[in-house]
């Protein structure tokens, strides 16, 4: 029997209606669009600002769209599976918080924290499931509400991140394209260079942990920055080795959005073009575990049945990765 392999069937994003732009991040803290333009490639991110939303509801706006688009019926939905850092409470999981809302009765699901590379290790996680031949429709989400755990005294991380979601439905394939490798990493070495400190079991959520502002997201930029451009190009050039692919190959470029410094390091270090990398950090800044199917999402109208496509990622943790997939339709 030919072995299954897992396509992505369909693609859909959302984000939230206010935009946060850096002039209004001037008055928050002592910044200028000029440094954060010319340091990250941002210029606005969107934030969900309506109270009593969390995650879920961002994720449930994208899947929704996402099985209409692909005329799915929720109770076909088998699996649902969530990559996220803000999950709405810690436990139960977000995932199924999503099943409950869009009406997937005959789903289990489960949230996978891989930070920023969150949708990378969702996807891996689903197609195995697909692969099995056991499940049929599996739902990846990557969905972050980053303005949750963003600190808006801090100028050195609340004018990176931002809020938004997207989904992409795993079926088997059925012309031979979908995810065909991946490399994927994660080894806890700078794990204290990234991270939110309290609100886990090392450090259980206190007056004292709220007081040293340790439930808000602590980063030290520059060793992040190195290892975000290695670990990127290492893992991208090692999947395209062992496929015999080389950049004129490959159609898209389609890396987690962090700094465009790093894009453009990483795009350049593989000899991509620009013109073959998906950026739109600009508008979205980091939406941690959004990223990357945000950026499908926006592209989804120039892909072609057959493009040769390779995602990467790199987060807290310090996680990251490549997967190498082919486009399994014409939008
Ligand atoms: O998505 C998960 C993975 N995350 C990443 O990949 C992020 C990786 N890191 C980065 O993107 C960059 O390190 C940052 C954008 C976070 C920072 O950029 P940088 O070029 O590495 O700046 P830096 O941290 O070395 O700081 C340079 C200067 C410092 O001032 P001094 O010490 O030179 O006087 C900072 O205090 O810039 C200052 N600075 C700012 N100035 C104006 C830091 N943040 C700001 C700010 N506005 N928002």
């Amino acid at each position: 029997m030919a072995q299954v392999k897992a396509s992505i069937v369909g693609v859909n994003g959302y984000t939230p209606d206010y935009i946060l732009t850096n002039k209004e991040l001037e008055n928050l803290v002592d910044t200028s669009d000029e440094w954060i333009s010319t340091r990250t490639g941002i210029k606005e991110r969107h934030i969900l600002k309506e109270p009593g939303k969390a995650t879920s509801d961002m994720a449930v706006e994208a899947v929704k769209g996402l099985l209409q688009k692909t005329g799915t019926n929720p109770e076909e939905i088998e699996l649902t599976i969530c990559g996220t850092v803000t999950p709405d409470t810690v436990f139960p999981d977000t995932a199924n918080t999503i099943n409950l809302k869009i009406g997937a009765s005959n789903a289990f699901g489960f949230d996978v924290n891989a930070a920023c590379s969150g949708f990378l290790f969702s996807l891996s996680t689903g197609a195995r499931f697909i692969e099995s031949g056991r499940y049929k429709k599996v739902l990846v989400v990557g969905a972050d509400m980053m303005s949750s755990i963003v600190n808006y005294e801090d100028r050195t991380t609340c004018i990176l991140f931002g809020d938004g979601a997207g989904a992409v439905l795993l079926e088997a394939s059925e012309n031979g394209y979908g995810l065909e490798d991946e490399i994927l990493r994660g080894d806890g070495s700078g794990r204290d260079f990234l991270i939110m400190k309290a609100g886990g079991s090392l450090n259980p959520p206190s007056a004292d942990t709220v007081a040293r502002k340790e439930h808000y997201v602590y980063q030290d930029g520059r060793p992040v920055f190195k290892a975000a451009v290695k670990g990127m190009t290492n893992t991208v050039q090692e999947v395209m080795q062992r496929n015999q692919l080389s950049a004129q190959d490959i159609d898209w470029l389609v890396p987690h959005q962090a700094n465009n410094r790093i894009l453009t390091s990483v795009a350049d270090a593989l000899g991509f073009p620009m013109d073959k990398v998906m950026v739109n950090i600009h508008k979205y800044g980091n939406t941690t575990a959004a990223t990357i199917p945000l950026c499908l999402w926006e592209w989804e109208n120039q892909l072609k049945k057959g493009d040769k496509l390779i995602l990467t990622a790199f987060g807290g943790g310090f996680t990251w990765g490549a997967t190498y997939l082919t486009w399994a339709y014409d939008s």
